[in-house]
Order: C-alpha cells, then structure tokens, then sequence
C-alpha cells in the first residue's frame, strides 16, 4: 500500500505526517508494507528539510525528520499512490484540478477521512510554537486510525 501525504509548501504538516506515520509503522511492524511519501502544491521549498521549528516539535516527541526533502506533487503521484491525503481543503481542490480522471489514486482530506474534531490541519508557518504541537497533536490522532485503516485494507 503507498500513501501520500499533501500540504503546501511540504516543510511542515506533510512532512510531519510522513515522519509520524513511518514511526507508527514500525510500531506496528508494518513498515515494509506501506510506502510513505509527502508533497506540497506550491514549489517553494523544493530541495528543503522540514522547517526548523516543525522539525525541533517532532524531535521532541521522538520523530526524526531530518532526512526529509521537500518536492512538489506532480501527476505521477497519482498513478503511483493508492491513498492521497491532503492537509486542508485549499490543498484538496490543487489535488482534484491536477488529478487525471482515470488515476486509480483516492484523495481525500486527512482529518475529515477520521472525523477528528477539525477537518483541516492549520497552516503553522505564520504562527508560534503552538500551531507546530496543534500540527503534532491532530497528525497523531489521525495516524492512529489510519493504521487501524491500514491494518484493514493489508
Ligand atoms: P506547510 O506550511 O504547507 O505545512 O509546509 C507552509 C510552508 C511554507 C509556506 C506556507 C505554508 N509558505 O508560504 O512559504
């Protein structure tokens, strides 16, 4: 299974989700089973780690996103992915303009999929160091159901 995860500049909410999501897989001891990947819409950041204040909020509780580089989705990703999960609604409706109408890839919005408290992930670029716990806390939330998901569909 090979799931994508989509914000828009790839350096902080996609980013923390892959990190989060491949510790919980090694947890469960599904890591060889699952592909993990994330992109961002915009461009920006292409070549860039995380940003420095997601990466110092993941680290301290134990997520090492330091290997990660950010790139920018492209519609490859779409024949390539069998779950596209995109962080807020203005990144859904990228995805749904650039998804070809025969990809097999289902999109969907992360938090919305797992009916947590918000649909979206609030961009925590422009914020202080709480948006990047707020990132943390609703990304654990909803990997824990998407592992439960995941557990289903292996
Ligand atoms: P992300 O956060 O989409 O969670 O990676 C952002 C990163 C950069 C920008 C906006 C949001 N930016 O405007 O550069």
């Amino acid at each position: 299974m090979r799931v994508l995860f989509v914000c828009l500049g790839n350096i902080c909410r996609s980013p923390t989700a892959e990190g989060v999501l491949r510790h919980k897989l090694r947890e469960a001891g599904l890591a060889g089973q699952v592909q993990v990947d994330s992109a961002g819409t915009g461009d920006w950041h292409v070549g860039k780690a995380p940003d420095a204040r997601t990466r110092v909020a993941a680290q301290r509780r134990g997520y090492d996103l330091s290997q990660l580089r950010a790139r920018q989705v492209e519609v490859d990703d779409f024949g390539h992915f069998d779950l596209v999960l995109a962080m807020d609604e203005s990144n859904l409706a990228n995805l749904h303009r650039l998804r070809p109408g025969n990809a097999a890839a289902e999109l969907d919005l992360f938090l919305r999929r797992y009916q947590l408290e918000l649909d979206e992930v609030p961009d925590p670029y422009y914020g202080g160091e709480a948006g990047f716990e707020q990132v943390l806390d609703l990304v654990e939330q909803a990997c824990d159901a998407l592992i439960l998901e995941i557990k289903g569909r292996l």
